[in-house]
Parts: C-alpha cells; sequence; structure tokens
C-alpha cells in the first residue's frame, strides 16, 4: 500500500520526535503492508515548514531503514495565506515529491469564501489539491454537498484511515462511510503521528473498506491512486468491477 500522509519525520512538528520513534513508526507501516510514504510534516502558523530541512531528514531516516520502506517528501499545507502566496511562487517546494498533488488541509474555525478562487488557481497552475480529512474537520463534516461539488471541479479527498476504525469518534465515522457510500474519496492515509495511539497502520481499514465497498474500491484508494500521486501521474479511472459494486450492507442496515 501507498501511504500519502504522515508526520513520521523526527523533531519537525507534533509527529515523530526522535529518530528511534521514526524508524518505529516506519517498521509499523512496513510490517502492515506499506511499501511507500509521504512525510508531510505541517506548515502552519505553529511550525515552518523548510524543504530543505524536510530532505535531509529523509535521507536520515531512509538511511536509517535501509530498504524496509520507500520515505517520499510531502507537506500538510495549512490554507494560510502567506503560505498560499509562496505555494503559487514555488509550487515544487510543497507538493508530493515535487509534482501535481498538494495536501491541503482546513482550519477547524473557518473555510475562507474565497477558498474556490484559490482552488482555481491551484487548477490553473497545474497543482492538484488533495482535501485531507475532511470527515474530521467540523465544518467539512456538515458540507458533503459542498465537497462533491469541489471533487467535480477537480478536488481530491483524503479521508484518514482511523477514521474508518473510529478513533475519531461516531461522527467522523459516519462522515467517512457516507463519503464513501458517495464514492467521494480518492484516498485513505494513516496521518500517523506515533507508534501507540495514531499509528501508520493501513491495513485494518484496507480490510474494512474491502468488506464493505469491493476490493477493487480498496485497491484504487490505498494502492492505484496514491501510487499516482507519487509519480504526478493522473489518477486511473475505476475499474468495471468496482464501477457496478455497491456498498455490501446487512440485511437490517437497507432500512437504517
Ligand atoms: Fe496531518
Amino acid at each position: 500500500m501507498v501511504d500519502i500522509h504522515s508526520h513520521i519525520l523526527p523533531g519537525l512538528d507534533d509527529g515523530a520526535q526522535t529518530l528511534e520513534e521514526s524508524v518505529a513508526m516506519l517498521r509499523i507501516a512496513a510490517e502492515s503492508g506499506t511499501t511507500d510514504i509521504v512525510a508531510t510534516p505541517h506548515a502552519n502558523v505553529e511550525y515552518t515548514f523548510d524543504p530543505e530541512i524536510v530532505s535531509s531528514r529523509i535521507r536520515e531516516v531512509q538511511e536509517a531503514v535501509g530498504s524496509l520502506i520507500r520515505i517520499h517528501a510531502g507537506c500538510d499545507f495549512h490554507m494560510k495565506f502567506d503560505l498560499i502566496e509562496d505555494l503559487f511562487q514555488n509550487p515544487t517546494r510543497y507538493t508530493i515529491n515535487g509534482k501535481g498533488y498538494l495536501m491541503v488541509e482546513f482550519s477547524d474555525l473557518i473555510i475562507l469564501p474565497t477558498t474556490d478562487v484559490v482552488f482555481d488557481r491551484m487548477n490553473s497552475a497545474g497543482i492538484v489539491p488533495v482535501v485531507t480529512h475532511p470527515e474530521r474537520n467540523p465544518l467539512l463534516q456538515q458540507r458533503l454537498d459542498q465537497l462533491e461539488r469541489w471533487t467535480r471541479n477537480g478536488v481530491l479527498l483524503q479521508i484518514t484511515a482511523q477514521s474508518l476504525l473510529g478513533r475519531f469518534g461516531p461522527t467522523a465515522k459516519r462522515v467517512s462511510d457516507q463519503l464513501l457510500d458517495r464514492n467521494l474519496v480518492h484516498f485513505v492515509a494513516s496521518d500517523a503521528h506515533d507508534t501507540e495511539d495514531r499509528t501508520p497502520r493501513l491495513d485494518l481499514a484496507c480490510q474494512y473498506v474491502s468488506k464493505h465497498w469491493g476490493e477493487s474500491r480498496a485497491d484504487r484508494l490505498f494502492r492505484r491512486n496514491p501510487a499516482a500521486v507519487l509519480k504526478g501521474e493522473p489518477l486511473p479511472a475505476p475499474d468495471e468491477v468496482e464501477m457496478t459494486t455497491r456498498r455490501k450492507r446487512k440485511w437490517y442496515q437497507f432500512w437504517a
């Protein structure tokens, strides 16, 4: 599997704090079936993002884990005015592997009305925004129609593996299920921060998606789509098996 959202680099944000913790997180990821992971340190009011430091930490951690797993460069980009201006000057500083995809996180308190304009500008600049964990954002949780409109305009959505398993509470779980039912999810990623609570395991969430929405959907969200992101290629189309698969419910859930 390919994980496009994680905080595995030591001492850059609220994720791993030491090299030992980074290595332990990567071991968990590899042992649960992740072959590639994108390190996405925060760029926000609290944490300054420096792509050169990110590259040197990736080299250091990659050397420590050897061929266990491949680490890629990215950023957890917060929609903040000065960052947005810098993005358009230097897009490859923030995008995954310096290619076309950008992880975008919204504030829990406000989503500016100019967001659509920023998305349009990204589109014209060849940047594809991937909105991170809308199911955990108290504003976006209630705006599924807006999310659907965004996806029609080329915005992609990433949900968190542990949301599907209930770690972020019943609302985040329900919204994740609804987004999957409406086929609005493009990626499931870990957003891992540590080895105990918010770990980089994707396998359990992958089994959950496979059980309810079919193997082909799980393969697209955990493997094919994120693999395309690493290379900066367009996302593959869903295959025919997936197109004809509906959520598998127990008989008593049809009336729920
Ligand atoms: Fe994150």
